[in-house]
């Protein structure tokens, strides 16, 4: 399928769209006596957080405020992912929660998006089971969404807009409300071509397309001057980003490195085959590049990785994983890891957990095999039963938690600087944020360091040297020694 490259011509309806909402939503601002409201719902990874930022930020422009947590929105979006199961299972059980406030008012709007909407039965069950939600529309026409909801409210009914088309569109050409205030998700590239056999994310959200690296860098030098500190570059496959002028990541990632105010720059995901020597290099040489590599592992298994169609073998990937521990001494790797994948034999998952042992994984995202229809792996035989798949679960969290744990513990007595992110949920008089190498960390401010005139958000953003007092199985603990 072609790649359509979207130009703000393109955008024409969808701007006029924007407007027309603007005084329709002013005018019923005005006839309720009080601002209109939206709530969108983001179930998935950075690239939904992405482009919720984005209906966000249409939203915004059409006049909207965001509601606060106790109230019910005016509009409720679930932007909800499809890799596992159970995203859909909470959608659906959030839109039956929903459907009271939308009986007790019909001005309300309830939509649903995100790469669930590309899996048919997904639809099939909204249009059947949810007839009040009042649009449906795919990832791919995001940039449509201001037409979708100007049609949705004059027509009344249910609205479903899917189709599979793959679209790029620069982000310069859509508003952003960004979720926290120095952090940039900024996506590269879209899309995915490598069809593991067990993901849905290829058929949601098309094949690979990259964005142009002069739009790029203009966005990430704006970004800087606004005082962003941290980017993050997100593609579901960041590291085959090629532009059509044939730049390639290791070339974006630089020069993302050398843009003056950025403390952080973080990209995922990789995947093994794309993660070269020269990446690790560019890693190891820019002091504000995180020395953190999230490299998805699966399976340690030969013979799963091919089942899975991932090209490389349990050596390759070792390969990666010890040159980047050489280059990048005090790195961290992450990974993800299926546990249950059709056919995998015990001899299958310890080969797993040997390579778990052998890197030392600082943190991982472990999954139990989810079946996802229209994928490969789901017509395959020999599903694993549940209490197998349960089992295996169980015993590769105790050994990650262990090295998750002995990596934290490792930070004990060390200083480093700590990008702050907020306040910890836990307790009030405690920040919270993260090392270079990605390690979440809570801290307290001692007394001398305190600023009276400040409050816990207004640390947000800022750097700090915190010295580690204390390891836990997810996080350590800390006090700050110096605000910078
Ligand atoms: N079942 C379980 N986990 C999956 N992932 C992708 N598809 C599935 C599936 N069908 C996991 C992979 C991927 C991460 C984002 O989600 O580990 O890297
Ligand atoms: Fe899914 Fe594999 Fe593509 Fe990652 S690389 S998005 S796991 S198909």
């Amino acid at each position: 399928m072609a790649i359509i490259k979207v130009g703000k011509e393109d955008l024409r309806e969808s701007d006029s769209s924007m407007s027309e909402l603007s005084e329709y939503f002013s005018s019923l601002s005005a006839s309720k006596g009080r601002s209109i409201t939206y709530n969108v719902k983001t179930y998935g990874c950075q690239l939904n957080e992405s482009d919720s930022e984005k209906l966000c930020g249409m939203l915004e422009q059409m006049g909207l405020k965001e509601a606060s947590s106790d109230e019910t929105a005016d509009i409720i979006i679930f932007n909800t992912c499809a890799v596992r199961e159970n995203a859909e299972d909470r959608l659906f059980g959030n839109l039956g929660i929903v459907k009271a406030d939308k009986i007790n008012d019909k001005d309300r709007i309830v939509a649903v998006c995100g790469c669930m909407t590309m899996v048919e039965q997904n639809v099939e069950k909204i249009k059947k089971s949810f007839p009040y939600v009042d649009m449906v529309f795919d990832p791919q026409h995001l940039h449509l969404f201001p037409v979708y909801l100007r049609d949705a409210l004059r027509n009344k009914k249910q609205l479903v807009n899917i189709s599979a088309e793959d679209y790029i569109v620069e982000d310069s050409l859509v508003p952003i409300a960004r979720k926290r205030r120095f952090r940039a998700l900024v996506p590269i590239m879209y899309g995915c071509n490598n069809f593991c056999t067990y993901c849905i994310v290829p058929y949601a959200r098309g094949r690979e397309r990259s964005r142009d690296m002069e739009e790029i860098m203009d966005e990430l030098k704006k970004l800087a001057s606004e005082g962003y500190k941290e980017v993050m570059l997100l593609g579901q496959n960041v590291n085959s980003y090629r532009s059509s002028k044939g730049e390639r990541f290791p070339q974006i990632l630089e020069a993302a490195a050398g843009i003056e105010g950025f403390s952080r720059i973080r990209f995922m995901s990789s995947h093994p085959k794309d993660v070269s020597e020269e990446i690790v290099d560019i890693m190891a040489s820019y002091p504000n590049i995180e020395t953190h590599l999230h490299l998805p592992l699966q399976s340690g298994s030969d013979r799963i990785l091919k089942l899975m169609n991932r090209p490389y073998n349990r050596e390759d990937y070792l390969k990666t994983a010890h040159y980047f521990r050489d280059k990048v001494p005090h790195g961290a790797i992450s990974t993800d890891i299926i546990v249950g994948f059709p056919g995998e034999t015990e001899e299958d998952f310890l080969e797993t957990l040997k390579v778990v042992k052998e890197c030392g994984f600082d943190s991982a995202f472990t999954f139990q095999y989810s079946r996802r229809p229209g994928t490969k792996a789901a017509t395959m035989e020999d599903q694993i039963p549940h209490d197998v798949v349960t089992e295996r679960f169980g015993r590769l969290l105790e050994l990650q938690n262990d090295l998750a744990y002995k990596s934290n513990l490792a930070k004990v007595g060390k200083t480093e600087e700590i990008l702050i992110e907020g306040q910890s949920s836990t307790a009030p008089d405690i920040l919270t944020g993260r090392t270079l190498s990605n390690h979440l960390v809570n801290f307290t401010i001692p007394d001398e360091l305190k600023d009276p005139s400040k409050t816990s958000d207004d640390y947000e953003g800022m750097l700090c040297d915190v010295e580690f007092t204390h390891a836990r199985p997810y996080s350590v603990d800390g006090k700050m020694v110096r605000l910078k």
